[in-house]
C-alpha cells in the first residue's frame, strides 16, 4: 500500500476514535436507523400484517396525517393510529445516556377525535419511564395544522450501558415518530 494511503487510513482511524470516545449524539431516523450501529426500530404490528398497524408515513397516501416531508427528518415518518385496545409499539436498541424523543402532531378540526389525539407511553428496559399526551384540536372550521420536531420525551441520566427504548401508542390515538437521539 502506498505511504500516502496508509497515512490516510491512519488519520481516518484516529478521527474514528475520537469521534466515539467522546459524547455526541447519534439521530436515529424512524426508517432508516441508526447510522453508526445499523440498528433499526421494530414497529409492532407492522405493516402488511394485522390491522391497524404502522404506516410508511411518507408512502401512505391514504393516511389522515399529511405532513410536510420536508420539515421532519429525512422526510421520512412512521404513522400509527391506534384504535381501542389496540396498542402499538416502536422499539430500539441503543448504547448512551441520555435519549430524545422527537413526534410530529397533527391538530385538525376534520376529525379531532383519536385521529389527531396522541397519548404516548416510553419504557426503558422493560420499565415504563414516561408519557406523553396532546388532545387539543384546532377551532373548528380551520384545517388541520403540523408541528413538526416536538420533543415527547428525553431522559439525560441513563447509566452508560446498552438499552432498550420502546414507544406505545396508548388509546385511540394517533403516533407520527419522526426520529431519536442518543447521546
Ligand atoms: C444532544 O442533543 C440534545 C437535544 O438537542 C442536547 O440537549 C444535548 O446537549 C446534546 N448533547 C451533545 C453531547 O451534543
Ligand atoms: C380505550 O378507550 C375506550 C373508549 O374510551 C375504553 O372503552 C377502553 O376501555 C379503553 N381501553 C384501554 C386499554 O384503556
Ligand atoms: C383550508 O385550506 C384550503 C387550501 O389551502 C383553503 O382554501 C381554505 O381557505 C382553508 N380553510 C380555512 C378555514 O383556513
Ligand atoms: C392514554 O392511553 C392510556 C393507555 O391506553 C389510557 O389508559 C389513558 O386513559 C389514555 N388517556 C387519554 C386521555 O386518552
Amino acid at each position: 500500500m502506498p505511504p500516502a494511503v496508509a497515512l490516510i487510513r491512519l488519520l481516518l482511524s484516529l478521527l474514528f476514535i475520537t469521534a466515539i470516545s467522546a459524547d455526541q449524539n447519534v439521530t436515529v431516523d424512524d426508517t432508516f436507523g441508526d447510522p453508526i450501529t445499523g440498528e433499526q426500530f421494530v414497529y409492532k404490528p407492522a405493516s402488511g400484517g394485522s390491522i391497524p398497524a404502522w404506516n410508511v408515513g411518507q408512502d401512505c397516501p391514504g393516511c389522515f396525517a399529511q405532513p410536510d416531508p420536508d420539515q421532519t427528518y429525512l422526510h421520512t415518518w412512521h404513522d400509527g393510529t391506534t384504535g381501542i385496545m389496540t396498542p402499538m409499539s416502536a422499539s430500539i436498541n441503543f448504547e448512551g445516556t441520555a435519549l430524545y424523543v422527537y413526534c410530529i402532531l397533527v391538530h385538525s378540526a376534520v376529525d379531532s377525535y383519536f385521529t389527531t389525539n396522541t397519548n404516548l407511553s416510553f419504557s426503558i428496559d422493560g420499565e415504563v419511564v414516561g408519557s406523553f399526551l396532546d388532545n387539543s384540536p384546532v377551532p373548528a372550521g380551520s384545517n388541520s395544522t403540523y408541528n413538526y420536531n416536538v420533543l415527547v420525551y428525553s431522559i439525560d441520566n441513563l447509566p452508560h450501558a446498552q438499552h432498550s427504548f420502546t414507544l406505545t401508542n396508548g388509546n385511540l390515538s394517533l403516533a407520527l415518530l419522526d426520529k431519536v437521539v442518543y447521546t
